[in-house]
C-alpha cells in the first residue's frame, strides 16, 4: 500500500498530472486515445492534425472513417496487400507509414484517436456529373456501400462519406486498374474490383461526384432504412431434389444466400441478377450444366474468369461458408431454377 501511495506521488512529482492520468487509466479506452494521438504526431503531417486529408499529398481523410475499416487498410499496409504497385504513388507514400506502428496495441490507439476526431466537410472539387453518377451508385454500389453511403461492416465495405471526390475517383481508378484489390489474400479488396471493372474515368468521376453528394448526417443519428420485403419461402417439388438434397436446405441457404453468404449483393435478391452476375432463376447457364453437384463446385471454386460480366467471383464469393453452407446454398441456388 504504501509503495502504491509512493509510487504515484513519485510520478505526479516527476512526470506531471497527464502521466499520472494516463497510467491511472491504464487499461481504459481514453489510455489508447491518448496514446494514440502521441503516435499520430507520425501521420499528420500528411492526413492533417484533425484528420481532414492533404489533397496535394493524396492523403485522404481519415476523420469520419469507420475504425474496423481504418485498422483493416493499416493491417493492409503492414502486410503489403496495399501499396504494393509501382504506379500507386499514394499508397508507396502510406505502406512505410502503416511500419511506425509497432504492434495491434499501437493500431488500436491510433484507430481509438482517429475516431475521435470530428468528421469534416469532405471537398467536391467538380469531377463530373452527380445526376449521372446517382444511377450508377444505386445499381451498382448501393448494394454494399448502402444507399446513404454508410457502408455495411459486414460485407467490408466501409462508409465513404468523409472521402473527398478527387480521392473517391483516385481509389475507383486503382481497383479498375489492379493497382489495389489484386493481391492475394486481399478479399475485400477483391470484392471492389468488380463494380468498377468496366468503368471509363468520366463514369468513376460522375460517381464520385454523386458520393459526394451525399447528405452528411452525424455519424451516430442512425437512419433507419425501409426493410426489403420478406422472401417467400423457397418453394419447390421435394421430388425435384437430388438425393441427399432437402427443401430445408434449400430454405437454410435462402438465408446464406441473403446474408452472410452476400451473394445477393451481386445474383441481387431472389437471385435474379444484375449487372455485376447472372440471373440464377431463368435456367440458362454459363459455366453449369444446372446439375447440384455442378452449382456446388461452382459456388466452391467461384469464377475468376466471368464470360459476361466484369469483375469476377470468388470462391465462397470470398466469405468463410463451411461445406455445408455451401451445399445448402447449391441447394437454394438449384431450387431457383426449377
Ligand atoms: C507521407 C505521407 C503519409 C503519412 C506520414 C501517413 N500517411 Fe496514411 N496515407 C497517405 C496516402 C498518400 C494515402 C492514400 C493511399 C492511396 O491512395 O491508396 C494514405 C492512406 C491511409 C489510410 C487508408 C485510408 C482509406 O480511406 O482507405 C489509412 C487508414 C492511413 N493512411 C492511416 C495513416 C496513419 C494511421 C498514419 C500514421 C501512423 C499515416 N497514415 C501516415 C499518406 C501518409
Ligand atoms: C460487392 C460489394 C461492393 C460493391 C458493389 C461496391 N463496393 Fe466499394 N468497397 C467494397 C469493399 C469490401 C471495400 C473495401 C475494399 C478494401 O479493403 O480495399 C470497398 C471500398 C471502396 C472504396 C475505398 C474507400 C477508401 O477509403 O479507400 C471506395 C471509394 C468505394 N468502395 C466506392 C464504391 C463505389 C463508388 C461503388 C459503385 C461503383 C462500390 N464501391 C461498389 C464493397 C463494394
Ligand atoms: C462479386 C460478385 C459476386 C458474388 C458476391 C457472387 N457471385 Fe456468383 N457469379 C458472379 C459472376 C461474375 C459470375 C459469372 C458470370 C459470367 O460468367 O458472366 C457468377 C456465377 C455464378 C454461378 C454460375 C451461373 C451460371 O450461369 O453458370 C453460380 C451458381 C453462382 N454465381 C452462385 C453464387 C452464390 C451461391 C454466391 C454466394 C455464395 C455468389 N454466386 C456470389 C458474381 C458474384
Amino acid at each position: 500500500m504504501t509503495r502504491i501511495l509512493f509510487g504515484r506521488a513519485f510520478l505526479l512529482a516527476w512526470v506531471g498530472p497527464a502521466a499520472l492520468l494516463a497510467s491511472v487509466a491504464a487499461c481504459g479506452p481514453s489510455s489508447a486515445v491518448a496514446r494514440g494521438e502521441m503516435l499520430f504526431d507520425a501521420c499528420a503531417p500528411c492526413h492533417g492534425d484533425e484528420g481532414a486529408g492533404n489533397q496535394l499529398l493524396g492523403a485522404p481523410a481519415l476523420a469520419g472513417a469507420d475504425p474496423w475499416y481504418v485498422k483493416s487498410q493499416l493491417e493492409g499496409f503492414q502486410a503489403d496487400r496495399r501499396g504494393y504497385h509501382y504506379t500507386d504513388e499514394g499508397g508507396l507514400r502510406m505502406r512505410p507509414m502503416s511500419r511506425v506502428l509497432g504492434d495491434e496495441a499501437d493500431i488500436d490507439a491510433v484507430v481509438a484517436y482517429v475516431a475521435s476526431l470530428p468528421m469534416a466537410d469532405p471537398l467536391a472539387t467538380g469531377l463530373g456529373d452527380a445526376e449521372a453518377g446517382e444511377e450508377e451508385y444505386a445499381v451498382l454500389c448501393a448494394a454494399c456501400h448502402g444507399d446513404d453511403g454508410r457502408g455495411m461492416q459486414s460485407l467490408n465495405a466501409p462508409s465513404l462519406l468523409h472521402l473527398s471526390d478527387w480521392y473517391v475517383a483516385s481509389s475507383l481508378q486503382k481497383y479498375r486498374d489492379q493497382v489495389r484489390g489484386a493481391t492475394a489474400g486481399d478479399v475485400a479488396g477483391a470484392t471492389m474490383r468488380a463494380p468498377v471493372a468496366a468503368f471509363s474515368d468520366a463514369q468513376i468521376g460522375d460517381v464520385a461526384a454523386y458520393v459526394t453528394s451525399l447528405p452528411r448526417l452525424p455519424r451516430k443519428q442512425v437512419i433507419a432504412g425501409a426493410a426489403p420485403p420478406p422472401l417467400p419461402p423457397v418453394d419447390v417439388d421435394p421430388a425435384a431434389l437430388p438425393e441427399g438434397v432437402t427443401v430445408e436446405m434449400a430454405q437454410a441457404g435462402q438465408e446464406i444466400f441473403h446474408g452472410e453468404g452476400i451473394c445477393y449483393t451481386c445474383h441481387m435478391r431472389g437471385g435474379t441478377g444484375g449487372p455485376l452476375a447472372p440471373d440464377l432463376t431463368d435456367g440458362v447457364w454459363l459455366h453449369s450444366d444446372g446439375a447440384y453437384s455442378s452449382i456446388a463446385s461452382i459456388v466452391e471454386t467461384g469464377v475468376p474468369q466471368p464470360l459476361e460480366h466484369p469483375g469476377m467471383m470468388l470462391p465462397r464469393a470470398g466469405t468463410a461458408l463451411t461445406d455445408e453452407q455451401v451445399r445448402s446454398v447449391a441447394a437454394y441456388v438449384f431450387a431457383l431454377s426449377r
